[in-house]
């Protein structure tokens, strides 16, 4: 399926088949993940896969019953450690030839320290780079037929007692993937007219 026409089927899916999802795409999906853009390729994000019928269960505690009726829910969190590495992964970059031909190709990236910013803005700046993967994760979903929903309705303190999780990782969105039961309209939205309020 071409990305245009993942982006106009994709929906939010509420409702699922009771249908296993194969390793094969769970691994398709997380792989897109994997390959989002990142700010300074910090690459924040990190996923705990949840299939067991048992956690899933537990999981119900926690969240919307739709949720854990699909057969695989995806946490999606952030490492709040991964702003600290910074620096390597410039000069990751700076290697690979990223910046070849511009101006960042002549900068010492061993002497990268970036912009200063304080706790909310580095919580924001995680946040929006996992975003990106998780709606990798949606459109690679969407393109082998399957349905998902960004899901911010859950206990966030609940959720990481049950997956064990680390200080470092904190949970941003649940992302329950199935086939889904049906395939709704296209959900309202604003007219172009209305988002793009200049063209200079
Ligand atoms: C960041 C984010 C958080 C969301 N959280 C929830 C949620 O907790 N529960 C839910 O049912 N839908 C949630 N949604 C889905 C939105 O309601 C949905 O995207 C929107 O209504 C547009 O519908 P569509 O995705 O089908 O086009 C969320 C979507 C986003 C992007």
């Amino acid at each position: 399926m071409k990305v245009k026409e993942a982006i106009k089927k994709r929906r939010s899916i509420r409702g699922f088949k009771d249908e296993k999802v194969s390793q094969e795409e769970v691994n398709q999906i997380l792989e897109a993940a994997r390959l989002a853009p990142s700010g300074t390729n910090i690459q924040p994000w990190r996923f705990v896969v949840i299939e067991s019928q048992k956690m899933r269960d537990e999981l119900k505690d926690c969240t919307l019953d739709f949720v854990v009726e699909a057969p695989v829910v995806i946490a999606c969190c952030i490492d709040k450690t991964s702003i600290q590495k910074r620096k390597r992964r410039i000069v990751e970059l700076h290697k690979s030839g990223a910046f070849k031909g511009t101006q960042l190709e002549k900068m010492d990236a061993s002497k990268y320290k970036g912009r200063k910013m304080d706790e909310a803005e580095i919580k924001t700046y995680l946040q929006l780079n996992c975003a990106i993967a998780i709606e990798n994760m949606v459109l690679q979903a969407t393109s082998l037929g399957l349905g998902s929903c960004w899901i911010m309705m859950f206990n966030k303190k609940k959720v990481s007692e049950l997956l064990e999780l680390k200080d470092n990782l904190e949970v941003m969105t649940l992302l329950p993937i199935g086939y889904p039961e049906e395939v709704p309209q296209q959900r309202p939205r604003l007219s172009l007219d209305e988002i793009v309020f200049d063209r200079i």
